[in-house]
């Protein structure tokens, strides 16, 4: 028998997005997002409260990082949720180690090894929730975290939020190749 949730905000892989901002005075700000992922072809896309520091330094510079959350540091992944750089330096408490991006105006962290960097394309704000869509400029990843010259998901401990238990999840193995398992059914005229 098929169980009906009703209307919830459920989907699985949701992303553990962390984007990294400056302010006008240039001082970093990070925060946990998984209302968000790609829109279009070199385009992401969030759901941002319009309240949020983000949203704000976001409007400001046009300009942000998405870092992916990973395992290792979990508790600053958590943390980033939590509190809001309008409040509090995020940074300094969570000690992270920040350095700027070489292609926008807009902070990396050395504790999240893969992150994207993006331009604002379009702003939508209701008062409430501001919508953004932006271009990825540039990919980048610690090459520690590279097999092959190709990003590792494994190297990079990638997390996943299950919104239905408000739990972190871990990657798992890879169960087959994309675009190819596929063919198998095909040829198949049964
Ligand atoms: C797992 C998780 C996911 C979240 N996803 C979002 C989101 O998609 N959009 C949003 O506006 N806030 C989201 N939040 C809440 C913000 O991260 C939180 O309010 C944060 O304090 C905002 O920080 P800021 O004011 O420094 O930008 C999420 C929090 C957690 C813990």
């Amino acid at each position: 028998m098929r169980v009906n949730f009703g209307k919830e905000t459920f989907l699985y892989p949701m992303p553990v997005l962390l984007i990294g901002t400056y302010d006008e005075e240039c001082r970093p700000n990070l925060m946990n997002a998984a209302w968000g992922g790609i829109h279009d072809t070199n385009q992401l896309f969030l759901c941002l409260s319009s309240s949020h520091k983000t949203t704000k330094n976001i409007k400001l510079k046009r300009e942000f990082t998405v870092s992916l959350g990973n395992k290792k540091h979990l508790d600053i992944v958590d943390y980033v949720g939590l509190e809001s750089g309008n409040d509090v330096d995020k940074i300094k408490k969570a000690n992270l180690t920040v350095f700027k991006s070489d292609h926008i105006d807009a902070p990396l962290f050395r504790e999240f090894e893969m992150a994207l960097e993006l331009r604002v394309k379009e702003l939508i704000d209701d008062g409430v929730t501001t919508y953004v869509i932006a271009d990825i400029e540039n990919v980048n990843c610690e090459d520690s975290c590279l097999t092959n010259s190709k990003i590792d998901y494994k190297k990079l401990g990638l997390i996943s939020f299950d919104p239905v238990n408000n739990k972190y999840i871990e990657l798992g193995e890879s169960v087959g190749d994309a675009f190819s398992i596929g063919n198998t059914l095909i040829n198949n005229n049964e």
